[in-house]
């Protein structure tokens, strides 16, 4: 059994990790994105093609202003310092989520890492970004139902092949595995169409104390199960 090609992450516990040293929350979010570069140059060494992980929340505006503020300049900052570092590394960078609520200089800057990735196919990293699994198959569903009014879609064709291609990852292979640290087990609204058969693992390690041992531990792991996808092992 081989490796996990398609890995998503819900990256949990910047802020108590913050609070665990009398810093602000955002002091944990900045810990957290050093993380990430980590966490994406171990993917090819484990063999994985694939990485989409959670940055921001539909549900995530509910927090406070000084907090969601501080994590859009982060990302900002991020894909800015980052950008040059990730093209030349081969990684193809998409965003997934609802771009409408952020601001303008933001889709700038994602649009534009994007664009310049796009011909890269060492990993495909992908960054979800006020994003919720409803609420992106609610947005399938508005498309869906506007092909239909149009004309360009017959209400008899649309089965569990049509609708996804209607959502953000429409060009993506579904996640094998979803990894959530800090030891919640919720999966939060994260990919609820395409997560149907991964398998979850979920770790009290706070993500900025994720290391890219404790990865490799899971891609292991994973590749020693056994994934009969609803059938009987032959
Ligand atoms: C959850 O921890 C984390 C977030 C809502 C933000 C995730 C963002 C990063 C890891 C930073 C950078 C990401 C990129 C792509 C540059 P929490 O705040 O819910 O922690 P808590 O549960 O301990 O309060």
């Amino acid at each position: 059994m081989s490796g996990p090609r398609h890995v998503a992450i819900i990256m949990d516990g910047n802020g108590r990790w913050a609070q665990m040293r009398n810093r602000p929350r955002l002091f944990g979010h900045h810990a957290g994105a050093r993380r990430v570069r980590q966490i994406v140059e171990s993917c090819p060494p484990n063999g994985v093609k694939y990485l989409t992980i959670f940055a921001f929340s539909t549900e995530n505006w509910k927090r406070t202003q000084v907090e969601v503020s501080g994590l859009m300049k982060l990302f900002q900052r991020y894909i800015t310092k980052e950008a040059r570092t990730l093209a030349e590394a081969g990684v193809r960078v998409r965003f997934i989520g609802d771009r409408v609520r952020l601001n303008d200089k933001l889709v700038e800057l994602m649009d534009s890492l994007e664009s310049t990735t796009e011909k890269n196919n060492k990993l495909h990293l992908t960054i979800a970004l006020n994003y919720g699994g409803r609420d992106e198959v609610a947005r399938a569903t508005k498309r869906l139902a506007q092909d239909v009014k149009s004309g360009n879609l017959d209400p008899d064709d649309v089965d569990e092949e049509t609708l996804p291609k209607y959502l953000d990852t429409y060009v993506l292979p579904d996640p094998d595995l979803v990894i959530r640290t800090s030891g919640e087990a919720r999966i939060s609204n994260f990919l609820l169409w395409q997560s149907a058969y991964a398998e979850y693992e979920f770790v009290d390690t706070l993500w900025p104390d994720f290391t890219a041992e404790e990865f490799g531990a899971l891609t292991s792991k994973y590749a020693n199960r056994d994934r009969r996808f609803g059938g009987v092992k032959v």
